[in-house]
């Protein structure tokens, strides 16, 4: 069963039809049958266009979209249409836009303009969503729901007094009554003090450092205080059409929103991801966004927004050079991914995005964008046959959100430069070069399937979080800084590594952030050290030179290995581990990922690469038969059927 009721792949993207003369539409629809076009996303800021007064909807446009796009066998990814609220209920509630930390109200003029906790937002918004449901749940073209769009893109917060007393509701469910707050939030320290729930506010901003265990809760309870917002519009939904998949666009890592949690309420990931053509090393980081999508639910998600070309919210936004959306549309589906979907169909003439590319440019049907999209179109229907197939992971690293927002806590770290997402990339990207895939995991998840675990870091761990990866039956690696606090960001007793002392046979002294590099027998380290006090490891690596001179850097307890430093190179950690993973040895540059039965190969260079086929088999793009050594032209692909895996 795909995604979707669309059977293959899907491809297509957002359409914003309310942004051009109706005439234009017919022409839309034939150049989206024209390039193979199966899906589009309507609606999603269309709420000011739907009800421009209260309570007087003007469906007539979408109904006609709607027919058009069926009628040309374009399915509709179909949005609540809630992301941006209108004017006038904006006007009516001015209260109802979010206000930052600094206690400016932000004003109407932009999108995502709600405060997460508004009651009025919610009331509209589901009221919306039914209306939407009880509209088109039965119209032929609609084949996914889509809520609300990338939650916390400019909205992730609000400090306004609705808000507050939100948290405050949070905050007496989590704690029960005000002493558990005081113990969890250790108000001893600085005379915080508090004697009831009144009492306490958002975490604005502070004459200095704000205690960074209401710092946690606060990006707890943001992440649960949107996901609310989602679950309301997804329970609206449901009841009037159960059987529609239903789903939000993520934003790849996100810091602000837990996406284990987020997913878990999904009936299918979705996500959007934007790498930089500019940087030559984005495809890595790319790349564990999508093994992350994959992962959120172990099974194939959907690339629901991708630029075709050049972006228009960097700095200086690069266009893709010839062949480079071809290559990275290949790489999500080599990644999990049900089909290449992309920001937006046709090129806006007005507005903050006119400027971002689109599969149908400016420059209309003549242009070098049109002619990618048609040959994206004919890719895709040849590789249709990969949709739904699985990826067998047997190494995995550990994400926990929780650990991320306590240890990029502001302000009162050892060091404000260790980077979660820095830290993750570290260890995936040598992974990535030997073409082994990865899954990411929660710490607590059932560790079973893989045979090397890695936690790049993990600041906050819990008991029970320690006891499931002291279960796991395998390689497991720890990077420093772990074991550090406890669920309310309280010092475990004893020190680092906490919960993870027994399992790893070692005890952190003391924290030694460098300002400098630090050698060590196994490589120079950055950043990051410690002062190890071994109990029963082995020290494998030492730190050479500098006050640490001499002391373990690394260490080994059976099969779990520490690493107290940041090393600007961890291959030979992983080359201790890694014996008997399964691997493609391709150059550098060429990425290659097993997906079920097929095999991608994927030149991110700007030559000709030689590659040596593991195995024999069919090249889905050319209906090719290859075996051996092949050169792999440069920005250019193979998909490979493998022999016998059918
Ligand atoms: C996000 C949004 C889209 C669009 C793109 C542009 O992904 O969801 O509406 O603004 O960015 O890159």
């Amino acid at each position: 069963m795909g995604l979707t009721r669309v059977p293959g792949l899907l491809f297509g993207g957002d359409y914003n039809p309310e942004q051009w003369p109706e005439e234009v539409w017919a022409e839309d629809v034939r150049l989206m049958a024209e390039a193979g076009v199966n899906m589009a996303t309507v609606a999603v800021f269309s709420w000011s266009r739907l009800e421009p007064e209260p309570g007087a909807y003007d469906f007539g446009w979408l109904d006609r979209v709607l027919d058009l796009l069926h009628v040309h066998g374009v399915a509709a990814d179909l949005a609540t249409a809630t992301a941006t609220p209108p004017p006038w209920l904006v006007r009516a509630h001015p209260e109802m836009m979010p206000v930052n930390a600094d206690g400016v109200r932000l004003e109407f003029g932009s999108r995502q303009g709600y405060c997460p906790s508004s009651p009025v937002y919610r009331e509209h918004a589901t009221r919306l969503a039914t209306v939407m449901a009880e509209r088109y749940g039965e119209h032929p073209a609609l084949a996914m729901w889509h809520i609300g769009n990338e939650y916390a893109d400019h909205t992730l917060e609000c400090f306004c007094p609705e808000s507050a007393a939100h948290f405050r509701r949070w905050l007496q469910a989590r704690y029960g009554e005000i002493g558990a707050l005081n113990a969890a939030w250790g108000t001893s320290c600085w005379g915080q003090h508090y004697t009831g729930f009144a009492q306490v506010e958002p975490p604005r901003t502070a004459p200095g450092p704000v205690n960074p265990a209401q710092l946690l809760d606060w990006r707890r309870f943001c992440s649960d205080a949107l996901l609310e917002l989602f679950q309301a519009e997804k329970a609206a939904l449901r009841a009037v059409t159960p059987d529609v998949p239903v789903t939000t666009n993520f934003m790849s890592i996100l810091h602000g929103l837990d996406y284990w949690t987020w997913a878990a309420a999904e009936d299918l990931v979705s996500d959007d991801a934007y790498p930089d053509p500019a940087d030559p090393t984005s495809h890595v980081a790319v790349a564990l966004s999508y093994d992350l999508m994959r992962s959120l639910k172990r099974r194939p998600w959907l690339l629901l927004e991708s630029a075709p070309s050049a972006v228009s919210w960097r700095e200086v936004n690069a266009p893709k050079p010839p062949g480079v959306m071809r290559l990275h549309s290949l790489q999500a589906l080599a990644h999990g991914s049900d089909g290449v979907m992309f920001f937006q169909w046709r090129q806006a003439k007005y507005g903050p995005e006119k400027f971002h590319s689109a599969m149908l440019p400016h420059g209309g049907t003549r242009t070098r964008g049109w002619q990618d999209t048609l040959r994206l179109g004919r890719d895709l229907r040849n590789l249709a046959e990969v949709a739904g197939a699985d990826t067998t992971a047997q190494v995995a690293l550990v994400l926990d959100w929780e650990s991320w927002w306590g240890l990029e806590a502001p302000e009162s770290m050892p060091s404000n430069r260790l980077k979660l997402k820095e830290l993750l990339l570290a260890w995936y990207a040598p992974l990535h070069a030997r073409g082994i895939s990865v899954d990411l995991t929660p710490p607590g998840r059932d560790l079973s399937p893989y045979r090397v675990v890695i936690a790049p870091n993990l600041y906050l761990c819990t008991e029970e979080q320690a006891k499931a990866l002291a279960s796991f039956d395998g390689e497991l690696i720890v990077g420093p800084f772990s074991g550090v606090v406890t669920r309310d960001d309280q010092i475990h007793d004893g020190g680092a590594p906490g919960p993870l002392k027994d399992l790893l046979g070692v005890a952190v002294d003391e924290f030694w952030p460098l300002t400098g590099p630090q050698d060590t027998t196994m490589g120079r380290a950055g950043t990051w050290a410690e002062w190890l006090r071994l109990i029963d490891a082995e020290p494998i690596a030492h730190y050479l030179g500098g006050d640490l001179d001499g002391r373990p850097a690394i260490t080994r307890k059976g099969r779990a290995t520490y690493v107290s430093c940041l090393l600007d190179d961890v291959t030979p950690v992983l080359d201790l581990v890694l014996d008997g993973v399964d691997r493609v040895d391709v150059p550098m540059g060429v990425e290659a990922v097993r997906r079920g039965g097929f095999l991608f190969l994927l030149n991110h260079t700007t030559a000709p690469q030689p590659v040596t086929l593991p195995s024999g088999g069919t090249d889905l793009l050319t209906g090719t038969p290859m075996r051996g050594e092949i050169a792999l032209p440069a920005r250019d692909a193979v998909v490979l059927r493998i022999e016998g895996e059918q």
